[in-house]
């Protein structure tokens, strides 16, 4: 039994759902939202109504999507990719999923799927969603979904002129946890808001160069999720100040050698919510951490927000939270609350895709999210270079939870 599938199957199936998509842009015909984990898991749809997957992409990140879209009701898998041929076929094999392909050409043109989950290299990411979205493809991106914030926008009216849809990682405004912290909030139960500060760091990974390249970076790896999660609880941010830098300026990288740093490995980024809300967020791949990539392990408050009348902790990491300790003035004691995962994991995006698409329903996600955080990054890097604050033209729909 797969958690974390909330709803039952409705009578629109895939294909309709699809074709409705196409003729009436798809934003607008959906209709409820996906709520991971509230509600016993849902019977296996049928084959008929499930969407068919192509994978590319088959390093690190898929030996974790693959158990779960496997098991996932709503997804049929059909194909993988990587042009490290032999990581394609090990995939296939291992999932037992019928084609492999070296090209994403040869994917496109080869057995029909409806959703490409893009697990590749972060700078490959904005062309390969353009070149599936062009062949009738809905997408599943690992981030970044694009690279600048008018690339992103280009890619969602090119999705839009095509009746398919988009989505990017990650997936942290879904958990529990987020529900819980946003609820708070809204109920005013912090008060007059103030600030917020959240980090996250290791040493970094050592299989693949593109994380230290341009284009990758601990903001696009790192910080992403702290910026996600802390624009989605104090709502869009209006400016960024930042100074980033590269303290490791060589690395070495397993089968590769010594490559050069070119992108960032240490951020520290501020955002002006406004209302007087301000944030922080640091990362960065030189945070020594006793645990190492090990999420489960972390016990400290990775995320804090401050209000005049309570603070709040987010236990873990908010890609893998493990509870909230809210103290207030009539209980100043931490209590610790949302310490069920109801299902939530962090490598569940894609299989929510298949879901939405199977069903009908809307994750709490968005595209328009996603950017914003790219907007951020963008910007981050620009206040560093200029040494100024940098004004955000971009926004999304908030608050997210109510
Ligand atoms: N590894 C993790 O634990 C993890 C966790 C969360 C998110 N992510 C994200 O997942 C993505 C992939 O990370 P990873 O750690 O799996 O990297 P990886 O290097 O292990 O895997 C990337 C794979 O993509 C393939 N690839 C690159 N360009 C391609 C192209 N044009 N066509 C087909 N295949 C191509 C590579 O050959 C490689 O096998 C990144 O965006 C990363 O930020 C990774």
């Amino acid at each position: 039994m797969v958690r974390g599938y909330t709803m039952k199957i409705t009578a629109m199936n895939r294909r309709t759902f699809l074709e409705q998509s196409a003729a009436a842009g798809a934003a607008l015909t959906l209709a409820g939202v996906v709520r991971p984990g509230l509600a016993a898991a849902a019977p296996p749809a049928k084959a008929k109504d499930r969407v068919r997957v192509g994978v590319i992409g088959c390093g690190s990140v898929s030996g974790a999507y693959l158990p779960h879209l496997s098991k996932c009701p709503y997804a049929e898998l059909v194909s993988t990719c990587d042009i490290i041929p032999e990581r394609a076929q090990q995939r296939a094999e291992q999932f037992k999923i019928a084609n492999h392909y070296p090209h994403i050409e040869k994917m496109l043109a080869g057995s029909e799927f409806d959703l490409l989950v893009n697990l590749t290299d972060m700078q490959e990411h904005e062309h390969l969603n353009r070149e599936a979205i062009a062949a009738g493809k809905h997408i599943w991106s690992e981030k970044p979904i694009a690279n600048t914030l008018a690339a992103g926008q280009k890619i969602l009216e090119q999705a839009k002129a095509k009746g398919v849809r988009i989505w990017g990682a990650p997936v942290v405004v879904s958990s529990p946890q987020f529900s819980l912290m946003a609820k708070t909030l809204a109920a005013g139960t912090l008060g007059r808001i103030a600030s917020a500060h959240a980090d996250y760091g290791h040493t970094g990974p050592t299989w693949s160069s593109f994380f230290y390249e341009k284009g990758g970076g601990s903001m696009p790896d790192l910080g992403v999720y702290s910026l996600t999660t802390l624009t989605g609880l104090l709502g869009p941010a209006r400016s960024v100040v930042a100074m980033v830098s590269i303290v490791t300026p060589t690395r070495t990288i397993d089968r590769k050698g010594e490559i050069k740093v070119t992108e960032e490995d240490n951020a520290m980024v501020l955002l002006d919510h406004g209302n007087g809300v301000l944030s922080h967020v640091q990362c960065g791949f030189n945070f020594f951490n006793p645990h190492g990539h090990v999420g489960t392990k972390e016990a400290r408050h990775t995320i804090t927000i401050y209000g005049s009348r309570a603070s709040m902790g987010l236990v873990g990491y908010d890609w893998e939270p493990l509870g909230v300790d809210l103290a207030t003035e009539d209980k100043p004691e931490f209590e610790r609350l949302a310490t069920d995962s109801d299902g939530y994991v962090w490598q569940q995006g894609a299989s929510l895709i298949c879901e939405c698409l199977a069903t009908g329903k809307e994750p709490l996600f968005t595209p328009e999210h996603a950017l914003h955080v790219v907007d951020i990054i963008v910007a981050a890097r620009q206040s560093q270079q200029t040494g100024r604050r940098i004004e955000m033209s971009s926004t999304f729909k908030w608050p997210i939870v109510t």
